[in-house]
């Protein structure tokens, strides 16, 4: 099957919980992330919904807590400005709606949105729920008890088909903020294509995905550095 064509001029943004951390909002991996906070397997998980839905909900209506309080950053506002000169797909594994609240236009959540609800039925349509936190005996019309419409361990990542032809056909490809622990999302890093762009801002990754370029730091900082020349070599 030949591969589509390279678009100069289009943009992936893939970020994780590390574009969010200096907005306030703790990451899951880092030594005061979540997952060493919690078992993400009793609060996140298909099997923890099913047998404690009540530790479920209350883990992600502190996380909304944590969003609503907090603003979208200087690397949000970066990833925004590139729309500027390119066209530009967000693809986050992010669960916030920071790139949303900092004017990104095309947003893709891998993982889902604290911001939606739905029924726990498989045909339930999510909804945009506003701020109040979901709580055991919330139901939808149809009496399901609401879920957040996020994606649990168990459950299979959202827009997986649209994402990878975005990654295959992005002329640019900039990585932020992610450990790469979770599959299938981080496998779409080797969508991106050898003639393509290809740069990863972190504190740390375990390992450089290969024909990435590590741009190491905060992503305050380092974002716009890497935004602004790119901006700058489009008018080149
Ligand atoms: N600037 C840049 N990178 C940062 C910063 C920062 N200020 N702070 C932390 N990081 C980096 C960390 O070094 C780490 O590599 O961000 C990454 C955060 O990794 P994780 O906490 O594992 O978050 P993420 O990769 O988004 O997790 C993926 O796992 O639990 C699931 O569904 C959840 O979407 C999440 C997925």
């Amino acid at each position: 099957m030949p591969k589509p064509p390279v678009d100069p001029n289009k943009v992936v943004v893939f970020s994780g919980a590390g574009i969010s951390a200096e907005s306030g909002i703790d990451t899951y991996r880092d030594q005061d992330g979540a997952w060493n906070k919690v078992n993400p397997e009793l609060v996140a998980s298909k099997r923890a919904w099913e047998k404690h839905p009540g530790n479920v909900l209350s883990f992600f209506n502190e996380r909304q807590k944590a969003v609503i309080a907090a603003q979208p950053n200087a690397a949000h506002y970066a990833v925004q400005k590139l729309e500027e000169k390119f066209e530009v797909v967000v693809i986050t594994q992010n669960v916030d709606d920071l790139h949303e609240r900092a004017g990104s236009s095309d947003i893709l959540h891998l993982h889902g949105s604290l911001s939606q609800a739905r029924g726990d039925s498989p045909e339930a349509v999510p909804f945009e729920r506003g701020i109040a936190p979901i709580e055991l005996g919330d139901r939808d019309d149809d009496g399901y008890q609401l879920r957040p419409h996020i994606v649990l361990f168990g459950e299979d990542m959202l827009h997986a088909e649209e994402a990878r032809q975005h990654f295959l056909t992005a002329g640019k490809i900039l990585v932020v903020g992610t450990s790469l622990s979770v599959y299938s999302a981080a496998g779409l890093l080797k969508k991106g294509r050898f003639e393509a762009d290809k740069v990863i801002v972190s504190f740390d990754v375990q390992k450089v995905p290969f024909g990435y370029h590590l741009v190491r730091g905060k992503a305050t900082e380092m974002v716009p550095v890497v935004v602004d020349d790119w901006l700058a070599r489009a008018d080149a």
